[in-house]
């Protein structure tokens, strides 16, 4: 094994890409940088164990923050935890910094807690509230949503195209005894849309996926990040994203792409586009997202599907931050 993820072995979530986090956000001593997603610090920890930098590490989730006691002592004021979502990112640093790291998602121990009632393996309260306790459930979205609206949601942020059969099955069973754990959902899906064969994922997967990103409010917090992305990093800050499902990958090749310039010249017959009055706030790193390696994906599956996309902030003024209002996938 690379010595890359040799601190991470005893570590209940191993860092993804973390050579390439390095290499894209190269830090520098001296220099500030945010980690958006401190999780179980695998990002934090190495960039603050690669120079004399300094970390200012978000996570909405309390219990990252706990955890974070038993290792953050050692960088004494090197380190500032701060418990917000990242989508604030404004509020948490008061001048720029030279880069800003997010690793979208959840924890691996955010999905192995069933308390947390991420994941359909365990039965657990259906909650999936990343800071727990403020704003809807899952539970809440799936007894109380209307069903063209369920069907959207789990069609749009699931890529599920048994939506409208799930929704309606969620209806029926909710008719009967509200649904209040994960493994009364996961049943109510595999009785309506049994596995073909046994290697096929399990049929909640898409479901439980689509009610994730609509209770965190996913991709909503993706958007205001990079919004928010042109405002607090210097000139030659590094904007580094590492994504797992294709939604959010287009949601930051999209804003890169266009924040660079990289657009198609507008056609003349065209009325000048917001685009062409804006200088590009960024330089884009790779046109073509950055894989895992195959070493890496041998010792940790889950990085067979991580994108990783880099850009670098130039001087240009930051464009109008478009007004990013909570989206619940109800197109
Ligand atoms: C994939 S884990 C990060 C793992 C981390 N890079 C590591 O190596 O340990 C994602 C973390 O980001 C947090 N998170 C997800 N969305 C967030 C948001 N909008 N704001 C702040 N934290 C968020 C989750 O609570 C979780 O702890």
């Amino acid at each position: 094994m690379d010595s890359t993820w040799a601190p991470f072995v005893d570590s209940p979530h191993i860092p993804v890409m973390l050579r390439e986090v390095l290499a894209a956000l190269g830090p520098v001593a001296g220099e500030t940088y945010i980690d958006g997603t401190l999780g179980a610090g695998g990002y934090t920890r190495a960039i603050l164990g690669a120079v004399d930098c300094r970390v200012v590490a978000i996570d909405r989730d309390e219990t990252a923050h706990g955890r974070a006691k038993d290792w953050a002592p050692a960088f004494g004021d090197r380190l500032i935890l701060v418990h917000n979502t990242f989508g604030n990112v404004r509020e948490c640093v008061s001048k720029p910094v030279d880069g800003f790291v997010l690793d979208i998602g959840v924890s691996s121990m955010q999905i192995d807690q069933a308390e947390r009632g991420f994941s359909f393996r365990f039965d657990g309260p259906l909650d999936m509230r990343m800071d727990q306790g403020s704003g809807e459930s899952a539970a809440d979205i799936v007894n109380n949503m209307e069903e063209t609206d369920l069907a959207n949601l789990i069609y749009t942020y699931g890529d599920e195209r048994q939506s409208r059969r799930i929704a309606r099955a969620i209806v029926d069973a909710r008719g009967q005894t509200p649904i209040i754990s994960t493994g009364q959902l996961a049943s109510i899906i595999r009785a309506t849309v049994p596995r073909k064969s046994k290697d096929d994922i399990d049929p909640a997967t898409r479901t439980f996926q689509a009610l994730r990103i609509a209770v965190n409010d996913e991709l909503g917090e993706l958007e205001r990040a990079l919004a928010a992305s042109e405002h607090i990093l210097a000139e030659g800050g590094r904007l580094v994203v590492v994504t797992f499902h294709s939604l959010e990958d287009r949601i930051v090749k999209n804003f890169m792409k266009e924040r660079s310039g990289d657009v198609p010249s507008p056609s003349r017959h065209l009325p000048v586009m917001a685009v062409a009055e804006n200088a590009p706030t960024f330089i884009l790193q790779n046109r073509k997202p950055v894989e895992a390696q195959d070493d890496e994906v041998s010792i940790n599956p889950r990085s067979r599907s991580a994108r990783l996309r880099c850009a670098i902030r130039t001087a240009a003024p930051a464009w109008p931050v478009p007004d990013v209002t909570k989206r619940k996938g109800r197109s």
